[in-house]
This record gives structure tokens, sequence and C-alpha cells, in this order.
């Protein structure tokens, strides 16, 4: 672990990515109940969200009444989210020595803004750099479903947001470039086969997890 600006130890940083219906909001419990059994403080987040104001931002997001919304109007307000999520939530607690556990993160907009609605990589990349200063998890857990699969598994559960109800191909753009910024990161981005039962994959998640922990 890093030391903070009082000399203390820093947190760690871990994000779980994946298309929906991949079980991603599941394992990010499960991990985070583990570690705080284990007696490490850990806080469990998720994105869009995090804070107050990023918690507004994301109901006007994920709106199903808002199929008006351009493609820029987005990319700006995932952003303008996570920097509020950032400051808010992920530093104080980074700082504080805990392990957070946030639920989606900056791949999420490379995923779905840039591979899935087709928005220059490059302009994606400079917000990027003025949203989050270029801060990277130290781990990301990526869960790799097919996309048939993992937009039925939403729909049995009946859930539907904005982007969920997008075509087919745009959730399979987007899973592609989930798979390429893995290739492009493999240090980082770990891969998990989504299509395995829920204890499997934890167990997986943890063996993952345990090496960066130690
Ligand atoms: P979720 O809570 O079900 O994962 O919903 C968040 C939705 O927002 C999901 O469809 C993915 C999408 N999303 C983006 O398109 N870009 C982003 O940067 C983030 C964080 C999420």
């Amino acid at each position: 672990m890093k030391k903070n600006a009082g000399g203390g130890k820093k947190g760690v940083f871990i994000s779980f990515e994946g298309i929906e219906g991949t079980g991603k909001s599941t394992q990010a419990r499960l991990l985070s109940e583990y570690l705080t059994k284990k007696g490490l403080k850990t806080v469990l987040t998720e994105e869009p969200g995090g804070a107050p104001i990023s918690l507004q931002i994301r109901k006007v997001l994920l709106s199903t009444k808002h199929k008006e919304m351009d493609y820029l109007t987005e990319l700006l307000l995932y952003n303008a989210a996570r920097i509020q999520h950032i400051k808010e939530k992920i530093i104080p607690a980074i700082n504080g020595g805990r392990i957070v556990i946030t639920d989606r993160f900056s791949d999420s907009t490379a995923a779905y803004q840039g591979y899935g609605r087709g928005i220059s990589l490059k302009l994606i990349d400079s917000l990027d750099r003025i949203a989050t200063g270029r801060m990277r998890p130290d781990l990301t857990i990526l869960l790799d479903l097919d996309v048939e699969t993992g937009l039925m598994r939403n729909k049995k559960i009946n859930k539907r947001d904005r982007l969920e109800l997008e075509d087919v191909k745009f959730h399979k753009r987007v899973r592609k470039g989930y798979l390429r910024l893995a290739a492009m990161e493999p240090e980082r981005i770990k891969l998990i086969k989504a299509s395995k039962g829920i204890e499997e994959i934890h167990r997986e998640v943890l063996r993952i997890v345990e090496k960066v922990l130690r």
C-alpha cells in the first residue's frame, strides 16, 4: 500500500465492470461483505452515484423518459457525476486507508460512450483527464458474458433503464470495447467469465483480490 500525505497507509481502489446482467453488483457486494468480515474497512459504492449530486445525475441519465438525450450530454453527465463521486467519496476513503469497491468507473465510459456510442476515444480520454486526473483503480474485475444472456437475466428481474433499452448491436459493441480495454491493460483489468455460478465467480474474485491486497 502507498502512503498518504499524513504518512498513514493509503487504501486500495477496486472496480467491477461489465455489460448488463453480468452480476457485477452482486459480486461487488459479496467482496465487500467478505472483506468487512475479515475486519478490513471497506466502502462499497457505484457509478453513476456515490454522492448526492451524482445520484441526482443518475436519475437523469437512466430515466427511460429521456430518449432525446444527446450522446455528448450523456458523456458530460457521466463525467460530472464521477467528479463529485471522486471528490466526496473515493478520495476521502482512500486517504483514510479504506478499500473502495465501486460498481463501475471510467472504463464504463470508454466502453459505453466510446465503443458503444462511437464517440471519439481521444475526446473521452481528454475529458477523463479533466474529470479524474487519470485516476485508475488498482484493480478492475471485468465480468464477461454474452450479450443475449446478460440482457435476458436483467429482463427476468425487470431491470430496465435508458441504456438497457438500446439494441443488441449496441451492447455487443460495448462488450467488444471492454475486451479491448482488458487486452490493453492486462495488469490492471482481470477478466472473469460470468457464465459461471455466483459462488465460483466469488472465489475467483477473492483469489485475484488477495494477490493485490498482499
Ligand atoms: P447500472 O447501475 O445498472 O450498471 O446502470 C448504469 C448504466 O449506465 C449502465 O447501463 C451502464 C451505463 N454507464 C455508462 O453508459 N457510462 C458510464 O460511464 C457509467 C458509469 C455507466
